[in-house]
C-alpha cells in the first residue's frame, strides 16, 4: 500500500486496516501501528478529498502515537508479570499437592461443638464444622470467616494448613472441618464472639465452584430482583437472610410463649377444607378424589369448634390467598397466627391482641441474641407503648378526608376513572367505603403508632362477623378491627362472631353460601353458643414491621407470590 488512510468521521482504528475501504479514525493510531516514516492521507468525512496531513497534525499525532506506545508496553508487561505469576502460582500448586496435612496425635483430643457453644472451649482444642463465609489469603496465612448457622468464627489456617493444594485452592461457600486451639483475639482487635481458631488441622469436605459458577459471581448485590428470587436458595445463606428467619424463629416462640401462659392450646387445623372464610375471590381450588375443595384462607372456623373442647385456642398455619395482588405486603401462601377466645367481648379482644403482640416484643427484646439481631435489621426499633390507639371506622374516614387523603375514583369492575386529562380520578372518602392500602398506609405512616381500627361496615367484612346493635334502617357496622402498623398496614384482622344460629344462617344466605357444607360450623350455635371473637396475624407483616424489611417476601423461607412458585 502506497499510503494509509484515515477518515476522521466514519474510520474505526482497532477495526480498521487503512486502506480507502477501511481507513482509521485517528492519525495518531495510523503512525501508532505503522510507523512515522509510512505516508498517510486524512480528510474530515466522506465529503472531503483525501489530503497529506499537515505538519502539526503529524506533530500532535506523533504524541498521540508515542501514548499508546507507551500503553501497549505497559500491558505487555502487565501480561507477561500475570503470565510469570501464573507459571508460579502452577508451581505452587503442584508442589502443594505432595503437601499431607495431618491430626498431630500428640495434641490434646478436640472437642467437637458449634460455634454458638464455643465460649467456654477458649484456650482448648475443638473442632468445627461449617461453610467458608468469608475467605482472605495474606502472605502465608489463610483467614476464613466460618459460619454454621449458630454464628460465625474468625479461624486463621498457618504453615502447611494453609500450603496444601485444598487450602490454595479453597473458595466461599465450601464446607469444611477446621481443628485448632481457640484463642481470645488480642486487645485491639475484633473477631466475632472475641475469639478466633488457630487451625492446625482442617479438611475440605465439599468444594464451590470457582469462575463462572462461583457464589459470588451468580448472586452479589448487583444480580436483580427476579434472579434473586430463583436464587432464594443460596440468599438464605446471606447474613440478612438468616437474621430474618432466625428472628422469624425467635418471634414464632415468643408468641408461643404468651399463648401458654395466657393457658391456650396449640391446635394444627387442615390445610385442605371445602368451606371458605374469607370470600370465594381468593380461594385456591383443587381436584379432591373427584370433589371440589380448597386450601385453606383462614383456620378460623375450626378455631372456633375447639373452644369447647380445650378453651382458648391458638394455631400457626399456612393460609393461602388466590390474589393477583403483586403489592410488598401481599403472598399467595402466609404464614397465619390465630387465635378463638371464648366468653369474651369486643374490647377484651382488642386488649388481648395488644398484650399478646407486647408480650411477645418483650420477649424478644429481653433476650440478648434475638435484641442484637433487631438492632442490626432494624436500628430504631421501639417497642410499642399501650393501649394502642383506637379508632372507628367511621373516625378514620373523617380523619382521611381531614388530611386530604383520597383515593381513586373506579368503575364497577374496579378500574380506575380517568379525567379528560388521562389523569386518575382522585375523590374524598366516604362511610361504606373499602379504606384502599395507599391511603391506610398514609395514615398509619403519619401517626406513627399501632392504630387498631374498628367497627367497620357489615357489607364490607366477612359474613361471620357480629353486628353491633342498629337501630332500624340504620347502616350496620360489624365488631371488627384491624391493627395497623407504621410502615406496613395491617397486620391482624379480627372480630367477634355472630353467636345467635337464626342470625348466622340469615349470613350464609345473604352471602350466597350454601348452609349444609358447615353443618358443623353452625352446630356451635347449636350446642351451647357463646360470646366469642379471635383474630388472625401475618406473621410475615408483623416480622416486616419488627425487622423493617421492605416486603413480606423478605419474611417469608420460600416467599409464593403470583407467578412464583419456586424454588
Ligand atoms: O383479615 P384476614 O383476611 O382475616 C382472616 O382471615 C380471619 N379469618 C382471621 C381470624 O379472625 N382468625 O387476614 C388476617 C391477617 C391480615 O391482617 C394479614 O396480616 C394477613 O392475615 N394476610 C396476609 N398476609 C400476607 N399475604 C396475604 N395475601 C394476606 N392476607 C391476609
Amino acid at each position: 500500500m502506497s499510503s494509509f488512510h484515515i477518515d476522521e468521521a466514519t474510520g474505526v482504528d482497532t477495526a480498521g486496516n487503512g486502506t480507502a475501504d477501511k481507513p482509521y479514525q485517528s492519525l495518531g493510531f495510523a503512525i501508532f501501528s505503522h510507523g512515522p516514516d509510512a505516508s498517510y492521507l486524512t480528510r474530515k468525512d466522506a465529503t472531503g478529498t483525501y489530503e497529506e496531513p499537515t505538519q502539526s497534525s503529524v506533530k500532535k499525532a506523533k504524541k498521540t502515537a508515542e501514548g499508546l506506545e507507551k500503553k501497549r508496553q505497559k500491558a505487555d508487561e502487565l501480561e507477561r508479570k500475570a503470565a510469570e505469576e501464573r507459571e508460579q502460582r502452577d508451581k505452587v500448586l503442584q508442589a502443594s499437592k505432595k503437601i499431607v496435612l495431618t491430626q498431630d496425635p500428640s495434641l490434646p483430643k478436640p472437642t467437637k461443638a458449634k460455634i454458638v457453644h464455643l465460649p467456654p472451649l477458649r484456650s482448648q482444642r475443638v473442632t468445627v464444622f461449617g461453610w467458608v463465609h468469608r475467605l482472605r489469603a495474606q502472605k502465608d496465612l489463610i483467614f476464613i470467616v466460618l459460619r454454621d448457622g449458630t454464628g460465625y468464627l474468625q479461624c486463621v489456617l498457618s504453615g502447611l494448613a494453609a500450603q496444601t493444594y485444598e487450602a490454595l485452592t479453597l473458595i466461599v461457600e465450601s464446607s469444611v472441618q477446621l481443628e485448632g486451639t481457640l484463642q481470645v483475639v488480642p486487645e485491639g482487635k475484633s473477631a466475632p464472639g472475641g475469639h478466633e481458631l488457630a487451625v492446625d488441622y482442617w479438611r475440605l469436605i465439599g468444594g464451590s465452584p470457582s469462575g463462572e459458577d462461583a457464589f459470588n459471581t451468580r448472586l452479589n448485590e448487583k444480580t436483580d430482583p427476579s434472579k434473586q428470587a430463583d436464587l432464594r436458595h443460596l440468599v438464605l445463606r446471606g447474613e440478612t437472610a438468616s437474621n430474618v428467619l432466625r428472628l422469624r424463629a425467635a418471634l414464632l416462640s415468643a408468641f408461643r410463649q404468651a399463648y401458654a401462659a395466657n393457658s391456650f392450646t396449640e391446635v394444627t387445623p387442615p390445610c385442605l377444607v371445602q368451606t371458605q372464610v374469607e370470600g370465594g375471590a381468593t380461594l385456591f381450588t383443587l381436584d379432591y378424589y373427584g370433589e371440589p375443595a380448597f386450601l385453606t384462607q383462614s383456620s378460623q372456623l375450626y378455631l372456633e369448634t375447639c373452644l369447647p373442647s380445650l378453651g382458648d385456642v391458638f394455631c400457626v398455619q399456612e393460609s393461602f390467598r388466590a390474589e393477583k395482588s403483586h403489592t410488598r405486603r401481599h403472598l399467595s401462601e402466609y404464614t397465619h397466627l390465630e387465635a378463638e377466645l371464648a366468653f369474651i367481648d369486643f374490647n377484651d379482644l382488642m386488649t388481648h391482641i395488644e398484650s399478646i403482640i407486647c408480650d411477645a416484643v418483650s420477649t424478644l427484646l429481653a433476650n440478648p441474641a434475638t435484641a442484637a439481631i433487631i438492632k442490626q435489621l432494624n436500628p430504631s426499633f421501639e417497642a410499642p407503648s399501650r393501649p394502642f390507639l383506637r379508632m372507628t371506622y367511621q373516625d378514620a374516614i373523617a380523619w382521611l378526608n381531614e388530611h386530604g387523603i383520597q383515593h381513586e375514583l373506579e368503575d364497577e369492575d374496579g378500574n380506575p376513572i380517568l379525567d379528560a386529562n388521562g389523569q386518575k380520578k382522585m375523590v374524598d372518602h366516604a362511610v361504606g367505603d373499602d379504606i384502599a392500602e395507599a391511603a391506610e398506609r398514609q395514615m398509619t405512616d403519619i401517626i406513627g403508632k399501632p392504630i387498631f381500627l374498628h367497627g367497620f361496615p357489615a357489607e364490607l367484612k366477612a359474613f361471620y362477623m357480629r353486628k353491633i346493635p342498629s337501630k332500624e334502617g340504620d347502616k350496620i357496622f360489624t365488631e371488627s378491627c384491624d391493627l395497623l402498623m407504621p410502615n406496613v398496614g395491617e397486620i391482624v384482622g379480627g372480630s367477634m362472631r355472630i353467636d345467635d344460629m337464626d342470625e348466622l344462617i340469615a349470613a350464609y344466605q345473604r352471602e350466597g353460601i350454601p348452609t349444609e357444607p358447615y353443618y358443623w360450623f353452625t352446630d356451635q350455635r347449636k350446642y351451647g353458643t357463646c360470646h366469642h371473637g379471635g383474630y388472625g396475624l401475618g406473621v410475615e407483616r408483623l416480622l416486616a414491621w419488627l425487622a423493617n424489611r421492605h416486603t413480606v417476601r423478605e419474611c417469608s423461607l420460600y416467599p409464593r407470590w403470583p407467578g412464583r412458585a419456586t424454588p
